[in-house]
Formats: structure tokens, C-alpha cells, sequence
């Protein structure tokens, strides 16, 4: 018998960042997946296909080892392997690590029947991000688990009901970044211009929470305006570059709104699409991006099931 667990990655329409030091956020899921597949076996490993790495549960190198801390108070000496394999991009703003971890949790749980809530999983989860992230907000972990469209904040979440059906494009720089960088680079920041800093962490909730109302009526304009915003307060904070600039400005033209997405210095920007621009929007960004894809926003989160031989 195997046990499967797939999981989604996520966008950030507002407030990154600005969500480690206690502002809302908004994050929706996307049709990205990690899809772990969990076995008892008498060869304890952990295996990823992607990155070409197999390593026993209890001697997991830095790669791996967030996964194995996730999962091993679960495990209580039960001998099982898990498969992993993901088709979220790594290091680019997706939310892949928390995907994974998610995913081996929930895997971990159908297998062994442990019935876990998912207040346990998010906090098993959240061991691996903590590893990885040092402080992470928890709101990767949040959106991998419960899917949909979340406003976040730390100790806090909520599902937002859309008005209108809303279609990305994600652009991939292929510049890969360590969140933890940039969460430091952010800190620097915060540190040296405190008051400012403060306020700034008021204005992206101020955004985050004006958004959902937008998001529920449908109103795209105003939704594009305050990713445009964020944005701004993004590069003022040092998490843009001239390459995400230059992919988010030169779509403006073709889209509801742009930003760059998740911790940034490189990773993806996100395209809010304007279906009478799409077209054109889509060939800018072929040109532009190291890869480009339509992606489908507000997926349900984690989910999984057995396999009986
Ligand atoms: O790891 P990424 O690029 O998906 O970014 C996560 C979002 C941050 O706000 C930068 C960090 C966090 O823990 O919220």
C-alpha cells in the first residue's frame, strides 16, 4: 500500500515581506504541484527525483533535512520511504519548500492513519520552513494547506470569496535566490530606517486588507492598481532588481497589474491578465522570461489518498 500527497505552491498578490513583521498578506494557491508518495520499506530514504538525491531519513544533508525534521516525530520508528516530486520551480518565490513539506506531512499521515488535524500539520510543516526561513510568517505553509485565497497574517487567516474569476501569467526570471537572503537584505533595511519601516508595514495591511474587498466585488482595475502598489513598497525595501523591474513595468501596458512575487531579488512576477491583452501579454513575456506560463489561481490545497497494490 503507498500513500499519496499532493500539494500546491502559491503566488503572493500583496504584502511579502511586510508579513514577517506582522502585516496582513494576501496569497492564493496555483495548479503547480509536489506530489510525495509515502511507503513503508525496510530502506528508511528519502528520495527526490528532481534533484537527483537520495538520503536516509535520520542522515538527510541540508536539501532534504527540512522534509525529515517535518516528519520525524510522526514517524516513531516505523521504516518508510518517501518519493517526492515536484513541478514548482525551487528558489523562486512559489512557495516550493513549504509545498514539500506539506505534502510529506499529509503523506505521512495517510499512511500511518494518524488522522492529524490540520492545525497539527500546518505546525509539523512549519518545523521544515523554520529550518529553512529562520522566522518564516508561516503564510507558504498556510496557502499549501488550505488552498484557495487567504488573508494572512500571523495567528490569523481567512478564506476570500472571489466576485470574478481571476487568470495569471507567471513569468520566471531563472534567477534563482535564497528567501532567507532576502529576508536578511529586508532586515537591514527595517533596521536602519525603523519609523519609516513601521509605517510602511501599516500600508501594505492597509493594502492587503483593501484588496479583499476588491477581490470580492471583482473589481480588476483596482485589484492590478494594488499589486502596482506593493510593488513600489517591494523596491523601496530592496527585493526587486532592474530584471524583475524591467519584466513588471514592461507589461503594465497589457495587463490589470504586475509585481514581482514571494521574497524576490529574482524568482517570478505575476501578471494579472486583461483577456483582450492577453495575447499580447503572453508574447512579451515568451520574449522577456526565462519561462512563462498561464497558471490557474485558487486550487484547493493539500490532498491525498491510498494506493492499495
Ligand atoms: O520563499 P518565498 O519566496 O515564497 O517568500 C515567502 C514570503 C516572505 O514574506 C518573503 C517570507 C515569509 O515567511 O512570509
Amino acid at each position: 500500500m503507498k500513500a499519496v500527497a499532493r500539494a500546491p505552491g502559491k503566488i503572493i498578490l500583496t504584502g511579502e515581506h511586510f508579513v514577517v513583521y506582522g502585516s496582513f498578506a494576501v496569497a492564493s494557491s496555483i495548479n503547480l504541484y509536489v506530489t510525495v508518495t509515502a511507503e513503508f520499506h525496510k530502506e528508511p530514504y528519502i528520495v527526490s527525483e528532481d534533484l537527483g538525491v537520495k538520503e536516509p531519513i535520520d542522515q538527510t544533508s541540508h536539501v532534504l533535512r527540512p522534509i525529515a525534521i517535518s516528519i520525524a516525530p510522526l514517524i516513531k520508528g516505523e521504516k518508510v520511504m518517501l518519493k517526492i516530486k515536484s513541478d514548482i520551480p525551487l528558489s523562486a518565490g512559489l512557495g516550493s519548500s513549504a509545498a514539500v513539506s506539506v505534502a510529506a506531512v499529509k503523506a505521512i499521515d495517510e499512511l500511518l492513519e494518524l488522522k492529524m488535524e490540520s492545525e497539527e500539520i500546518y505546525e509539523a510543516a512549519m518545523r521544515g520552513e523554520r529550518l529553512i526561513h529562520g522566522k518564516p510568517s508561516g503564510i507558504d505553509v498556510a496557502i499549501s494547506l488550505f488552498g484557495g485565497f487567504l488573508l494572512f497574517k500571523k495567528g490569523y487567516r481567512k478564506q476570500i470569496c472571489l466576485g470574478k474569476n481571476m487568470e495569471f501569467m507567471l513569468c520566471n526570471t531563472g534567477l534563482r535566490r535564497s528567501t532567507g537572503q532576502m529576508i536578511k537584505r529586508v532586515a537591514s533595511f527595517a533596521s536602519k530606517n525603523y519609523k519609516l519601516f513601521s509605517k510602511m508595514v501599516e500600508v501594505a495591511s492597509i493594502i492587503s486588507v483593501n484588496l479583499v474587498r476588491y477581490l470580492g466585488r471583482g473589481e480588476m482595475e483596482r485589484i492590478g492598481y494594488l499589486m502596482n502598489m506593493n510593488h513600489e513598497m517591494l523596491r523601496m525595501i530592496g527585493a526587486s532588481n532592474s530584471i524583475l523591474d524591467r519584466i513588471v513595468y514592461g507589461s503594465r501596458p497589457l495587463c490589470f497589474g504586475s509585481k514581482l512575487t514571494g521574497a524576490g531579488g529574482g524568482g517570478c512576477t505575476i501578471h494579472l491578465i486583461k483577456r483582450e491583452r492577453a495575447k499580447d501579454l503572453n508574447s512579451f513575456l515568451s520574449k522577456t522570461c526565462y519561462k512563462s506560463i498561464f497558471v490557474k489561481a485558487g486550487v484547493e490545497g493539500v490532498k491525498s489518498w491510498k494506493i492499495r497494490n
